[in-house]
């Protein structure tokens, strides 16, 4: 059975993978250090599942060569902006001494046939149209930088070891699980909490929103697929939705008129009007297409309790 061993399994994306990856013979192992991902949010057991932090070089190595795994996906990262903005160093050094880490951690051990590194739609500048993967790269804050940093570190690893690389360029991610403060877990925190007259920040700005089970599915075939080189791919569902189009997916199925207010606190001083992904190399490599709408999967989050950690 092949062993795959997954760093911030424990969070938002990271669980819909693992659900999706269990359907297959995948053993799964899992590296979290529970910041803000949710040891119940995954099934994996105690004995596959490792609370430990990215940030440890000889913690990594001495898990690593313990499972000894054919397949490494990295998704442990901190990514809320606004707090990657307020804490820089904290994310630079998560997301960029981590990413090495795991990589030196990698290089030591002879198991790994494939590597697998969530980068995000923050490496493109701003951009009024769909973003090809062969876009100019140009990262508008922190967390955008050590992303592609991390992207950039991937090309020497696997320049150095020719390991099979896939960095993979998540946009806007929802679904169950959700662990940050992003537009759909706060709708979703208000509306469920009674709320019908919301308070939210900018309103005009459209992104790219993925269903997490669809991204999970999409990362399993790019998995399956990929055997050589290195390879970037988007992963969006290559539809701009509106904020205020987000709101009224939660109107359709509550039957309820839900207004909007202003909240001067949560508008960002630099924010993108748009942010859309061409997925056109992904579908065509894999076979894949993504399914559920943004309406279906807001049905799904009407009701469910938030599950933002603190
Ligand atoms: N959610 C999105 O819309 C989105 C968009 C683009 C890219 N991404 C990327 O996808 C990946 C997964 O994101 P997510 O949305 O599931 O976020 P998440 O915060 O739920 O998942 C990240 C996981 O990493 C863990 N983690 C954080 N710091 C760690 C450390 N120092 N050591 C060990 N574990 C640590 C957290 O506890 C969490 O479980 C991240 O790399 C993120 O940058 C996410």
């Amino acid at each position: 059975m092949k062993k795959i061993f997954i760093t911030g399994g424990a969070g938002f994306i990271g669980s819909a993978l693992i659900q999706q990856l269990e359907k297959k013979a995948y053993e799964i192992f899992v590296m979290d250090n529970l910041s803000f991902g949710n040891r119940s949010f995954i099934n994996v057991p105690e004995a596959r599942f490792f609370k430990a932090d990215i940030r440890e070089p000889n913690v990594i190595t001495g898990i690593l060569k313990s499972v000894q795994p054919d397949t490494v996906i990295h998704l442990a990262a901190i990514h809320f902006i606004p707090y990657c903005n307020q804490h820089p160093f904290e994310a630079s050094d998560i997301n960029i001494r981590g990413t090495m880490n795991i990589l030196d951690a990698v290089k030591k051990i002879d198991s790994v046939k494939k590597l697998f590194f969530a980068s995000t739609a923050a490496v493109y500048p701003i951009a009024d149209t769909a973003v090809r993967e062969t876009h100019e790269l140009l990262p508008l804050d922190i967390y955008g930088l050590s992303k592609h940093t991390g992207e950039r570190l991937c090309n020497e690893f696997h320049k150095e070891t020719g390991i099979p690389t896939i960095i993979c360029r998540f946009f806007n991610a929802f679904g169950p699980n959700e662990t940050n403060p992003h537009l759909i877990p706060e709708i979703q925190a208000q509306i469920n909490n009674g709320i019908r007259k919301i308070r939210l920040g900018n309103l005009t700005p459209k992104r790219d929103f993925i269903h997490t089970y669809d991204m999970a599915l999409a990362i399993e075939m790019l998995l399956e697929k990929f055997e050589h080189g290195i390879d970037v791919f988007n992963l969006g569902r290559g539809i701009e939705y509106a904020v205020t189009e987000v709101v009224e997916a939660f109107e359709k199925h509550l039957e309820e008129k839900v207004e909007i207010e202003i909240d001067p606190q949560k508008v960002r001083k630099v924010e993108r009007m748009h942010l859309l992904a061409d997925i056109t190399k992904i579908k065509d490599f894999t076979g894949w297409v993504p399914r559920i709408t943004l309406e279906e999967g807001i049905k799904t989050l009407i009701s469910q309790k938030p599950t933002i950690n603190g």
